[in-house]
């Protein structure tokens, strides 16, 4: 099928080059020029396991295109997927602009038929006004559907996801629509549930919505252990063993981030506002997700006393491993409060030093793990990089002013640590 992609984000781009590894001819547009250059040589500015090869080598079988022109992207494009940004609004609506834009210049430029679909995560109704903008701006009328497909694609796992979804979501109001976007997946063999667009639309919100909230249960129940001695690796090992439950998303730590949750977290509760329903529960989730953090900084003060002039070590800096992608990263929250507190910063990524510099002043990006333990009084872990896992924590004991570790994504196991001659702090466990 020809498919065109408008905004080559995190999603457009994954979803551009998995559609492309399929067999599709696909064609993705950006109004970012630089980037479009980039992409062109198969330069990628995101760091996404397997992503690069991907479009390289659907560059290179010229089944995967690059454009600037929304015109030349959509004219021989059947399906056309909105990937564009939808940015947070000061009072956490979304900011829809780009999705407008873009299908005012879609509807001007279309000559035949075309199905658009919307992949950006975005508010109930949007449908409905994508459709609207597309009429209004329609002045050849052509023939045209709208459809809501929405993305799961996990950061780091993006491929994987795309190619091995757990489900497929197809909001749709004509059969056209439903027949075109089955075919287009027929090859992932993964179950299809099909939707009104309303639907589709919730689905996205809803399930983002669930999974923030069981992060945001099993950090509340974290603290309980905390205070009566219980261990909340144990406790989630036996919540998750109940089916009904499921053992994923029950990792008690520092909180989410990235650049959904905490996004559609608000967007979600903006949206039920407006409904005339007071979605109070998203509301406690936020908050825990936000105390959480603050919880850590006071176990560091407790452990390190005054923190003016201290040097605190920081491994970790992406909001998950496996990325470069540090928006909303609880790692860059964590910083900029220990900074206030005249704190001295060391820290190290695997991969999101190059955007951390971009974002942090004062900060000192070390050349690895033991770089920042040197003369540090804390080393604190907040992502759980595999590289993190396998430190040979003796070396790291020596480099440390003072033996002491707060694990923020309790990747250490606690007694290991103690026999090491650590003071281990991990999140809801037996110290
Ligand atoms: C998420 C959804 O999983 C995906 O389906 C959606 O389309 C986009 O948003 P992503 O933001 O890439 O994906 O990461 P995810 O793996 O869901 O983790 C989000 C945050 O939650 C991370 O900061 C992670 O560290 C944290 N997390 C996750 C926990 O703190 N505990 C857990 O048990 C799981």
């Amino acid at each position: 099928m020809n498919i065109s992609i408008v905004g080559t984000g995190y999603v457009g781009l994954v979803t551009g080059a998995c559609l492309a590894e399929l067999g599709n001819n696909v064609i993705c547009v950006d109004n970012d020029e630089s980037k479009i250059k980039s992409l062109k040589k198969g330069r990628i500015t995101i760091y996404e396991p397997g992503l690069k090869e991907l479009v390289r080598r659907n560059l290179r079988r010229k089944r995967l295109v690059f454009t600037t022109s929304i015109k030349d992207g959509i004219k021989n494009a059947l399906l056309i997927f909105i990937a564009v940004g939808t940015p947070p609004k000061p009072n956490g609506e979304a900011d829809l602009t780009y999705v407008e834009n873009v299908c005012s210049e879609i509807a001007r430029n279309m000559m035949t038929y075309k199905l658009i679909v919307e992949k950006s995560t975005v508010p109930i109704e949007t449908g409905m006004w994508v459709e609207r903008t597309i009429r209004q701006n329609n002045e050849r009328r052509v023939a045209f559907d709208i459809a809501s497909n929405p993305e799961f694609l996990s950061e780091g796992s993006a491929i994987n996801d795309f190619m091995h979804p757990d489900r497929i979501v197809i909001g749709v109001k004509t059969k056209r629509a439903r027949d075109l976007l089955t075919e287009l997946y027929s090859p992932l063999k993964a179950p299809i549930l099909v939707t009104n667009i309303k639907s589709a639309e919730i689905i996205k919100h809803a399930s983002n919505s669930f999974l923030a909230t069981k992060i945001s249960f099993i950090n509340a129940i974290s603290n309980i252990c905390e205070k009566c001695g219980a261990d909340v690796l144990e406790v989630a090992k036996g919540m998750g063993m109940d089916k009904r439950i499921g053992e994923s998303f029950l990792n008690a730590g520092v909180g989410f981030g990235g650049f959904c949750f905490p996004k559609d977290l608000l967007a979600f509760m903006h949206i039920s506002e407006k409904l005339g329903y007071d979605f109070g529960l998203l509301r406690e989730v936020e908050k825990i997700n936000r105390d959480q953090k603050g919880l850590l900084i006071k176990k560091v003060k407790e452990n390190v006393w005054n923190l003016k002039g201290k040097t605190i070590g920081i491994l970790g800096l992406s909001f998950k491993p496996n990325t470069d992608d540090i928006r909303y990263s609880p790692a860059i929250d964590i910083i900029e409060r220990l900074k206030k507190e005249g704190v001295k910063i060391k820290a190290y990524d695997p991969q999101a030093m190059a955007k951390a510099r971009q974002e942090l002043d004062d900060v000192q990006f070390c050349k690895d793990p033991y770089g920042v333990a040197k003369n540090s009084n804390c080393l604190i872990i907040i992502t759980e990089w595999d590289e993190f896992k396998q430190l040979d924590f003796t070396k790291v004991k020596k480099l440390l002013k003072q033996p002491l570790i707060i694990d923020g994504r309790n990747i250490c196991d606690p007694k290991s640590m103690k026999k090491l001659g650590f003071k281990y702090i991990g999140i809801g466990r037996k110290e």
